[in-house]
């Protein structure tokens, strides 16, 4: 099976923020990774813009040094092939001067895309200023990346912000996780496959457990996350998405807003989440390094770095099946993974002796990409009747041969789908404010009742409490496992 590169048409990616972390880590690289895959043409070009002084040699200079490990070995020309497509400019989002420049530079016939690579306090004073400088058009995108708001009240009050210039239909919100290659397996699990979907509900799925499993801390970033935490930084976005992936109806057809309306029903019918049914941790020190409040400088922190809880959707598909979310930093293995709890087998004829047994379908979404699903066979051999569970395990890499070991990156694929003008995996301005609507509460509580997260050590799989939360539904985790 070769992997197909689909060309996309001339553009202007113009970044704000183009010295900055997100755009030197991940929008340089996936864009040269995209121009070595020959999916954009050369005639395109990127500018990066930010305040620093500094001409457009001496930023290719920086750029090279993050693009150096991913020239192709058999194209040393491709660093300086791409360095012909990308200029930089210095501009100041609260200034006027230089707009015009910027003006001279984009072509008017062709795919405008702005990235928003900077703060969220600067998204409004930028769209003023490519508005007011005839910058923008009815072709033109603009990408903003997470953290789309604080809380609900910022969430719309930067909708409204964007809505003033731009229609919904050119605002491109950005999760990374849905530009995941397993992510959007998820979709393909459930929707092309008629295996699963008779199975996909309350009447055979006994819960669903999401956990998205980090050995990182915070480190680089403790400002940032000593204000919005797990729950902000994780949860209303990333963990949200997948739930709404997994439990959503299908939708008519794979378009933009056919998915997104369903995800948005998905938010709605979400439960609040009780206080008793959600814990928030907060790593202690270990081999990995000092303990959360050392790193944020912040011996009374309450900031937590772990999350696990419990909630329901509450709609005729999935009455009465919880749905379990955990999410923490500095714990045992890095493993993202989705189990899918199916219901015991309503009687068992081989007896009492014969254990429980249930099967489970897991889908790791990194590392490791693949799908498990565990069956309950006969134990070999003489002595009656053993069941023994053991794992259909397909490992994707494996399935699909060595040159589907590489597929683009999360930003890779995005930004293509920016430059094409494909919404379907970014988050739409309503989605975000009903997630927003359900996290809020939460946060709202562990305030006024002063919550201080449960300590738990590094490397381990988070507070001793979340064990319990399970426990008392009579449950348990799955391992974390890379
Ligand atoms: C980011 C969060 O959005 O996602 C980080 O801000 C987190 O805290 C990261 O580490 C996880 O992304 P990935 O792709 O490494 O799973």
């Amino acid at each position: 099976m070769v992997s197909r590169v689909i060309p996309v048409d001339p553009f202007d990616l113009i970044i704000f923020g183009g010295t900055g972390d997100l755009a030197q880590r991940k929008i340089l690289p996936a864009m040269f990774r995209r121009f070595c895959a020959g999916q954009w043409p050369t005639d395109a070009r990127i500018i990066a813009i930010a305040r620093r002084n500094l001409d457009t040699e001496t930023f290719r200079d920086m750029v090279a040094e993050q693009l150096r490990g991913l020239v192709p070995a058999d194209d040393a020309s491709a660093l300086s092939r791409f360095f012909e497509c990308l200029d930089y400019l210095r501009l100041d989002a609260h200034r006027e001067d230089g707009w015009d420049q910027l003006a001279k530079m984009v072509q008017s016939d062709r795919i405008r895309a702005f990235y928003f690579s900077v703060g969220p306090e600067l998204f409004g004073p930028l769209a003023e200023r490519l508005h007011k400088n005839g910058l923008t058009n009815e072709t033109t995108r603009i990408v903003v990346e997470k953290p789309f708001g604080h809380d609900l009240a910022s969430a719309r009050s930067l909708n409204a912000t964007l809505a003033t210039h731009f229609k919904e239909s050119q605002i491109y919100r950005i999760d990374h996780y849905l530009g995941k290659e397993t992510v959007q397996n998820l979709m393909a699990v459930r929707f092309g496959n008629m295996l699963f979907e008779p199975l996909w509900n309350s009447q055979y799925v006994d819960h669903i457990q999401i956990t998205v499993a980090e050995t990182v801390g915070i480190d680089g970033r403790e400002e940032y996350y000593e204000h919005a935490g797990a729950m902000r930084d994780m949860v209303q976005n990333h963990l949200m998405q997948l739930l709404c992936l997994i439990a959503m109806e299908p939708p008519a057809k794979f378009d933009p807003d056919a998915v997104r309306d369903e995800k948005l029903k998905v938010i709605r019918a979400l439960d609040l989440v009780e206080p008793h049914h959600i814990v928030r941790g907060q790593f202690l020190a270990g081999p990995q390094g000092p303990g959360y409040r050392d790193v944020v400088g912040n011996p009374r922190s309450t900031t937590e770095s772990y999350v696990a809880l419990r909630t329901h959707v509450s709609n005729w598909r999935w009455a009465g099946t919880p749905f379990y979310l955990r999410t923490g930093k500095r714990l045992v293995a890095r493993s993202s993974v989705i189990n899918v709890m199916f219901k015991d087998a309503p009687h068992s004829i081989f007896g009492e002796d014969a254990g429980r047994h249930a099967n489970v379908l897991s889908i790791r979404l990194q590392p490791n990409e693949g799908i498990t699903l565990k069956v309950t066979i006969k134990e070999p051999g003489p002595g009656g009747m053993r069941l023994v569970d053991v794992p259909l395990d397909m490992s994707f890499a494996e399935a699909l041969g060595p040159e589907n070991q590489d597929p683009p990156g999360a930003y890779e694929r995005l930004i293509m789908d920016v430059i094409r003008g494909n919404q379907t995996l970014f988050m739409r301005g309503d989605e975000v404010e009903a997630a927003w609507a359900w996290t809020d509460p939460i946060i709202a509580g562990w305030q006024a009742r002063g919550d201080v997260p449960k300590p738990y050590d590094s490397g381990s799989t988070g507070p001793g409490d979340a064990e319990l939360l399970m426990k008392r539904d009579g449950r348990h985790w799955q391992g974390i496992k890379p």
